[in-house]
């Protein structure tokens, strides 16, 4: 598929990530603790806006086998954690009915669950407090998932894909707190190992979906269903450099 948009945006970065879809990158900036680099004729600032000021952060960076549209979806994808994190974000049962508002920002587009159901572990590292959560595209391949008590941000997790290959993806994880850094150390001891094993459930599944549909299919079709919120935008996105849809607001059972 191609992808127009990677063409001129900022990406995070590693050092040992060595390609970029072919393109030649220009030199690193390093904003905001970590470094970005460009796709095409260099603007102004990275995009650093989307790091809250003053949060403690936490970083994690990896490889993963994935394709780029997939790997964006999944993250931002409520419906698939029963039964690809069974018993960590959601366990199969009873689901419940979730107000969803759908916005598009100048630069993003999001989907905000009100007071969303958390049935796994990560419930019991958060405590009952959490009482909206917010999934956010930033073009060209950024995912911010918010996590907010009574209007402010308790925690932010940044996941940034940077393209290596048409079947690689660099990922940079940051966790952002507004608590003091060791702090926010101390309390994110116990969610770690959870997050890791969480991203780990996810990078396995997307391996299995990139072989499979290389197996099976000659060309990408990439389809979704209505229960994928941010699917289509994010597809739209890849397909045109364009962010389109408008606001709505939808049931889901989670
Ligand atoms: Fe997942």
């Amino acid at each position: 598929m191609p992808l127009p948009g990677l063409r001129s945006q900022w990406f995070l970065w590693n050092p040992r990530w060595t390609s970029l879809l072919g393109s030649a990158p220009s030199p690193p900036t390093p904003v905001a603790g970590r470094i970005w680099v460009h796709s095409g004729p260099r603007p102004q600032r990275p995009p650093c806006t989307l790091i809250p000021t003053g949060y403690a952060a936490i970083w994690h960076q990896t490889r993963i086998r994935a394709d780029l549209f997939d790997a964006v979806e999944n993250f931002l994808d409520p419906m698939h954690t029963p039964f690809i994190h069974p018993g960590l974000v959601r366990s199969e049962g009873a689901r419940s009915p979730t107000r969803v508002r759908i916005e598009r920002g100048p630069d993003s587009i999001e989907a905000i669950y009100e007071r969303p159901r958390h049935s796994g572990l990560i419930r019991s590292v958060f405590g009952l407090s959490i009482d909206q959560t917010r999934g956010r595209f930033r073009p060209p391949s950024l995912v911010e998932l918010d996590y907010l008590a009574q209007g402010s941000l308790r925690l932010r997790i940044l996941l940034g894909f940077t393209p290596i290959s048409s079947t690689e993806l660099g990922l940079s994880v940051g966790l952002f707190s507004p608590l003091p850094r060791v702090v926010a150390s101390l309390v994110s001891l116990p969610l770690l190992p959870l997050l890791h094993l969480a991203l780990r459930q996810d990078a396995a599944i997307l391996a299995l979906k990139l072989d499979h549909e290389s197996a099976c299919f000659s060309d990408r079709r990439y389809v979704h269903t209505p229960n994928d919120l941010l699917g289509p935008h994010i597809l739209q996105w890849m397909k045109s450099a364009r962010l389109g849809g408008r606001n709505r607001e939808v049931t889901v059972l989670l």
